[in-house]
């Protein structure tokens, strides 16, 4: 590839066709790149090549039908056919935590020997897994065993949000180039300039650095929400008023304040515990991120202890679960709050009925649990319910009338996990209303009736 080159399309290949893969692929061919996504998983790339989605990601489908359409996006497993021509390649392989909190690279670096026989002459591979200071050289050493050509390497960390990742990414806050070379530098900012978003131009690790420092920070936000709000609950404050008051100092913000049941989904739990164990590896043992992670580890059982506490136990109550993924707007159930939620329920002798609008247990591979059925619809969920958490606020969780379902001969609560509902409304509907880090004052009457 000539610098003038550089400044045109290029022939990418994403290697993870997973949500960060499927999402860069179609918006890089949507900016007029020849794309190929590439996978392992046959199965993924049969539905991607018939334009199936197998996740659910709002406007996805839409955008990949569109590029596929053009010819410029196209999905294969064969490492031969999509990197022999690419001037670029991005790792898009995920990362789990392994059992010792850091980073498992073992698909970042059989992906890079995967492809490294293909390689052509300075092609530059680019890591967009989220992967700690340090992998570049591991990533060159895996290439070097199988071929003995130039490449260039760089780190693209990714800063997408399930629920909006279409729109992210098409738009993006900032790209983070995180690179040595200048011609490096030059053929990925000519290929981010269509986004016409602000480019960092940074040493890798810096890069890799900014990617955990962005979730890290996040979840501490998270978790220094859900202190205050414990505070508040004792005290007589409520936490959505501090949060309004402090929210205008411009030094804090009033944006990203999500007091609730701490933080899940697949990148903030495992970014946290990977600089944890990184900080750990590095002789920094004793740091905030290790007491962030054990904090939200224990935070669900901790507030099912004080709501067992405050309705007279869970025993033989039927239990309504709303929202079952992470967050609204996607059917990801990694490290949902749900997943936590329901078995502690089990255990303390409810009996668990969920619902979700996309989201699906069993199809998500969790395991059949007794006591525990998923329903099709809220309204069958909440039918003779004794207790309702509002885990997650997908916009028909919140809107729902749940005057319908109150049945005034018994007492019923409703657990606002995400301070979402109306405290008036729901009390006028005549539930008893606990949410989080407020001091809502529980009739004693009503607790002796519920036992
Ligand atoms: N999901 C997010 O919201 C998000 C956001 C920002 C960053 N990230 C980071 O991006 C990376 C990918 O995350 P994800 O959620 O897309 O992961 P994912 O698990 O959804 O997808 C990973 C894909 O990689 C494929 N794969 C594994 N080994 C392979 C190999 N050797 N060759 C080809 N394909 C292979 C898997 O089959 C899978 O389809 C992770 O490092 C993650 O931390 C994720």
């Amino acid at each position: 590839m000539s610098v003038s080159q550089s400044t045109r399309s290029l022939n990418l290949t994403i290697i993870g066709t997973g949500f960060v893969g499927v999402v860069s692929a179609a918006v890089y061919a949507h900016f007029g790149n020849q794309v190929y996504g590439l996978d392992i998983d046959k199965h993924k790339i049969d539905l991607l090549k018939d334009s199936q989605i197998p996740f659910f990601e709002p406007g996805l489908a839409e955008l990949l039908q569109k590029t596929q359409k053009t010819g410029r996006l196209k999905f294969t497993t064969n490492y031969q056919k999509a990197i022999s021509q690419a001037d670029v390649i991005l790792i898009a392989v995920g990362t789990p935590s392994a059992p010792s909190g850091n980073a498992d690279l073992k698909y970042v670096l059989a992906a890079s020997v995967s492809l490294a026989p293909y390689l052509k002459q300075d092609a530059i591979v680019v890591v967009k897994s989220t992967v700690p200071p340090g992998t570049l050289a591991k990533v060159a050493e895996a290439i070097k065993t199988k071929t003995k050509r130039h490449f260039y390497l760089a780190s693209l960390p990714e800063f997408l949000k399930e629920g909006t990742a279409v729109a992210d990414t098409l738009k993006p806050d900032r790209i983070v180039i995180g690179a040595t070379d200048p011609f490096v530098f030059q053929v990925l900012e000519a290929l981010h300039q269509p986004f016409g978003a602000p480019i960092v131009k940074i040493s890798p690790e810096s890069a890799q650095m900014a990617k955990y420092a962005a979730n890290n920070f996040l979840a501490t936000r998270i978790t220094f929400a859900n202190q205050l709000a414990d505070l508040c609950e004792k005290n007589g404050a409520d936490i959505d008023e501090v949060i309004k008051a402090i929210g205008y100092d411009q030094r804090i913000g009033a944006h990203y304040w999500y007091p609730g049941f701490g933080y899940g989904g697949s990148c903030f739990p495992k970014d946290v515990k990977e600089l944890a164990a990184y900080s750990r590896t590095v002789g920094e043992a004793d740091n905030l991120f290790n007491k962030i992670d054990a904090l939200n580890e224990t935070r669900i059982a901790k507030l099912l202890d004080h709501y067992e506490k405050l309705i007279g136990g869970f025993e033989h109550k039927k239990v309504a679960v709303l929202g079952l993924s992470f967050k609204p707007n996607t059917n990801d159930m990694r490290v949902a709050p749900s997943t936590k939620v329901i078995p502690l329920l089990i255990e303390k002798g409810a009996e668990v009925v969920g619902y979700d609008p996309k989201a699906s247990w069993l199809e998500f591979g969790l395991p059949q649990l007794d006591n525990f059925q998923q329903l099709k619809t809220i309204e069958a969920a909440l039918e003779n319910v004794d207790v309702i958490f509002v885990l997650i606020e997908w916009p028909e969780i919140v809107q729902f009338d749940y005057g319908k379902i109150r049945q005034k001969n018994k007492p019923q609560w409703l657990i606002d996990a995400r301070n979402q509902l109306d405290i008036q409304q729901v009390q006028k509907w005549g539930f008893n209303y606990l949410a989080i880090g407020k001091s809502v004052k529980v009739p004693s009457y009503e607790r002796a009736k519920s036992k």
